[in-house]
C-alpha cells in the first residue's frame, strides 16, 4: 500500500529532523542549520548540515542527503513503512488506513504479474510448437537439456509483429496493459506491436517467483544480442538479481552464492550443479544488489572475465561495495580465464574446475590491493607516495569504523613491506599476501591492455565519424573526471582504429585506478607510456569545436554535450555492429525475411547518423 504524499508531509512538519538527527550524533548549532559529523561517512570535520525549516540533511563530504524518513531508512536500517510507523507514532498521527486508489493499485498490478504470467506460458507453449522449431534446436545447440528449459521457463517469440499481442488480447488484456507491461513497443500513433520478436525468452522472476520481465536472446549473431525488458512498475533493474527465487534457498543452505554477468551462465550452472547463481540484467552490480546478495550469504563470489574489461568491472564492485562494508560483511571475487565466462568454463572444463577456482576466491582486500600495486609506478618516490595515498584514499570510503581501520592498518602494512620500511623498493616482499588464482601481485607485471572486439563483418560498414571520436578524446582529456562517470558506455564503444582503442581502454583503465586523476596526471601518465604522439596528433586533427574540446566553459554544460555526443556515438556503434551482421546473415541465406530486417537496420543507421550529424552541427560554435 502506498502512503500519501500529503500524509508524509505531515511527518516531515511535525517531526523536527533535528530531534531524529540528534539522537544519532552530537548537532552543534551553525546559523540556521546543524552541523556534526557525518554519520554515513568517517571524518573528523563536520560536513554534515542538517535544517529544520527544510526538512532536509545534507552531507558535503558523502552527499549523503534526505530527510527524516530517509535519515531512519538509512541510519537505522528500517524499511521505508517501519520508518513513516515510527514517525507517525512519534508525532501521534494515526496511520492512514488503505485507500479506494490503493486498491485499484494492487489490482493493477495484478494485472501486470497476470499479463507476465500469460505471456510466460504463451511462449513457452511457441517454443514447443510449430514456430519453435529453430529456437528448439538452438537450446539443444547450447546443451540445455528439457528439465532446464522447463525449470527456467524459457519460451520462444515468434519473428511477428503481432503474435503474442493477437494471443493475450484474445484472453482479454487491453492493449494499454500490454504496454504498461512492456511487451508491446507504442511509438507514437503508429498500431503497437510485439517487443519481443524472433527471440528465445527468458523470464525474469522477483524473489517470490513472479515473472516481472523478460530477457530475449537472438538466435545466433546477431545485435542487440540481449533485448530485456524496459522498466516497468513491476520491475526496476537495478533491484533485480535473475534467478533470485531459486537461488535463495541453496544458497542459504550452502552459503554460498555465486554472481555472475549473464542469463545463460546462471542457468549451465544450475545445470552442472550450481543451483546458488544469480545475475544482474546486463548493468553493473547496485549498491541495491549488494545488499541484497548479503541478505543471504555473508561473502558472495562474483565472477568476472579474466581479460581487462573483466578485471576493470571487477574492481568497480570492489569499490562500490567499500562504504558498504561491515564487520563479516563481503565480497569474494573469483577471475575465470580470459575470454570464458561460467557457461564456456563448465562445458569446456567441467564443474570440478570450476568448483577448484571457487576455492581459489580472492577477498576483497585482495583484489584491491592487487589492482592498486599493479597500476602503480613504485620506481619513483612520487609513484610510492602516489600508491600509499590511493590506498588510503580507498580506505576512507568505507563508513564502518572498525572495517575501516583494520583495512587501513592491513593495507599499509603490505606497503611498508612492499616498499621496505625505509622506503626502498623491494620486490619481493610481501608476496604472502598473495592468494587467488594469479598468485599475488606482480609490480612490475606490464599491464593488460583491453582488446576491442574485432567483429569479421564491421569492414562492411563505414567507421564511426573520425572526427568525432577524437572530439570525445580531447574532451576526455581535458576532463579525465568523465572517464569514471560515463564508464559504462565509453566501455561498451568499439573503436576500429587498434592505436585509438589502445589509449581509449588505458585512459579507462587509469581512470579506475587513480580516484583523483586530473588532467595533468593523465597527460603525464599517457605520455610515460609513448601515447604523446598519437594524443598530439588527435589534438591537431580537425573536428568540431564543442564545448568539451575547448577550456574554460561551464563544466556542467560542457559534460551535457559531451554526454548527448557520446549516446549518439554508441547508438551507432550499436547499429553499425548489427547492421555487419544482418548482412551476413542475409548472405548466408540469402532469404526475403533477411534482406528486409538488413533494409530496416541500415534505414535505422543511417538515421541516427544523420541526428549525430544534426547535433555535432547545433553543439559546434
Ligand atoms: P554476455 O554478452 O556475456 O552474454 O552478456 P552471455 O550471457 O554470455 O550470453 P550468451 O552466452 O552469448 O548467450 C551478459 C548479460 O548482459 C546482458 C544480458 O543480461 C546478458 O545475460 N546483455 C548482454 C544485454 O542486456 N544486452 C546485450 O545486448 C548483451
Ligand atoms: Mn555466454
Amino acid at each position: 500500500m502506498t502512503i500519501s504524499p500529503v500524509f508524509l508531509d505531515e511527518i516531515r512538519a511535525r517531526v523536527p529532523l533535528s530531534t531524529v538527527v540528534g539522537r544519532k550524533v552530537r548537532l552543534v548549532r551553525a546559523g540556521r542549520e546543524f552541523k556534526a559529523c557525518c554519520p554515513f561517512h568517517n571524518e573528523k570535520s563536520p560536513s554534515f548540515y542538517v535544517n529544520d525549516e527544510k526538512a532536509f540533511y545534507h552531507c558535503f563530504g558523502c552527499g549523503a542527503h534526505g530527510d527524516v524518513i530517509r535519515f531512519l531508512c538509512e541510519a537505522e536500517g528500517r524499511s521505508f513503512r517501519e520508518a513513516v510507523e515510527q514517525l507517525a507514532a512519534e508525532a501521534g498521527l494515526e496511520m492512514p488506513r488503505e485507500s479506494p486508489e490503493d486498491r485499484v493499485r494492487a489490482e493493477r498490478l495484478g494485472g501486470l504479474v497476470e499479463v507476465m504470467t500469460a505471456a510466460q506460458a504463451w511462449f513457452a507453449e511457441q517454443l514447443q510448437g510449430i514456430a519453435g522449431g529453430e529456437a528448439r534446436s538452438y537450446v539443444e545447440r547450447r546443451g540445455l537439456r528439457p528439465e532446464t528449459v522447463r525449470r527456467f521457463g524459457l519460451g520462444f517469440a515468434p519473428d511477428r509483429r503481432d503474435g503474442l499481442k493477437t494471443a493475450l488480447l484474445a484472453k482479454g488484456a487491453s492493449e494499454a496493459l500490454l504496454i504498461e507491461a512492456g511487451l508491446l513497443i507504442a511509438v507514437d500513433d503508429k498500431t503497437p506491436y510485439d517487443r519481443f520478436r524472433g527471440r528465445l525468452m527468458f523470464p525474469i522472476r522477483d524473489g517470490r517467483g513472479r515473472v516481472i520481465a523478460f530477457g530475449g536472446r537472438i538466435l545466433g549473431d546477431g545485435q542487440p544480442k540481449y533485448l530485456n525488458s524496459p522498466d516497468t512498475p513491476l520491475f526496476d533493474k537495478g533491484r533485480t538479481l535473475y534467478n533470485i527465487d531459486l537461488a535463495s534457498g541453496p544458497a542459504r543452505k550452502s552459503e554460498r552464492l555465486l554472481v555472475v554477468e549473464g542469463y545463460m551462465d546462471v542457468i549451465a550452472l544450475a545445470q552442472a550443479g550450481f543451483e546458488a547463481a544469480v545475475a544482474p540484467l546486463g548493468t553493473a552490480l547496485t549498491e541495491d544488489h549488494i545488499q541484497r546478495l548479503w541478505r543471504l550469504v555473508p561473502e558472495p563470489l562474483l565472477c568476472f572475465d579474466g581479460d581487462a574489461a573483466g578485471q576493470r568491472a571487477a574492481l568497480r564492485a570492489a569499490l562500490r561495495a567499500l562504504p558498504l562494508l561491515e564487520p563479516g560483511k563481503s565480497l569474494r571475487f573469483v577471475t575465470l580465464p580470459a575470454g570464458q565466462d561460467p557457461d564456456d568454463l563448465v562445458k569446456s572444463s567441467g564443474a570440478p574446475a570450476l568448483e577448484r577456482l571457487l576455492e581459489g576466491a580472492q577477498p576483497l582486500v585482495d583484489l584491491l590491493w592487487q589492482s592498486e600495486v599493479q597500476a602503480a609506478s613504485l620506481a619513483t618516490p612520487e609513484g610510492r607516495a602516489a600508491l600509499r595515498q590511493t590506498l588510503l584514499n580507498r580506505t576512507g570510503d568505507i563508513a564502518h569504523g572498525t572495517v575501516q581501520s583494520l583495512y587501513r592498518q592491513e593495507l599499509l602494512e603490505r606497503f611498508d613491506q612492499l616498499v621496505g620500511r625505509n622506503g626502498a623498493r623491494n620486490p619481493r616482499a610481501g608476496g604472502q599476501w598473495g592468494s587467488g588464482p594469479r598468485g599475488g601481485y606482480r609490480a612490475s607485471q606490464p599491464r593488460v591492455l583491453a582488446g576491442t572486439k574485432l567483429l569479421v563483418e564491421r569492414n562492411l560498414t563505414p567507421a564511426l565519424p573520425p572526427a568525432i571520436v577524437d572530439a570525445l578524446v580531447v574532451g576526455l582529456l581535458e576532463h579525465p573526471d568523465w572517464l569514471d562517470r560515463h564508464h559504462e558506455e565509453l566501455e561498451r564503444l568499439t573503436i576500429d582504429d587498434p592505436e585509438l582503442a589502445r589509449l581509449w581502454a588505458r585512459m579507462l583503465d587509469e581512470s579506475i585506478h587513480d580516484p583523483c586523476l586530473d588532467k595533468a596526471r593523465l597527460d603525464n601518465t599517457l605520455a610515460s607510456e609513448g601515447f604523446e604522439r598519437l594524443v598530439a596528433t588527435i589534438r591537431a586533427r580537425p573536428k568540431p569545436k564543442f564545448t568539451f574540446t575547448r577550456t574554460g566553459l561551464d563544466p556542467a554544460r560542457c559534460e551535457r554535450d559531451f554526454s548527448l555526443v557520446l549516446q549518439s556515438v554508441t547508438r551507432i556503434n550499436a547499429l553499425d555492429t548489427e547492421c555487419g551482421e544482418a548482412a551476413a546473415t542475409y548472405r548466408a541465406n540469402q532469404n526475403e525475411d533477411d534482406w528486409y530486417r538488413l533494409q530496416r537496420i541500415t534505414q535505422d543507421r543511417e538515421l541516427a547518423r544523420r541526428e549525430l550529424a544534426d547535433l555535432a552541427n547545433a553543439l559546434d560554435a
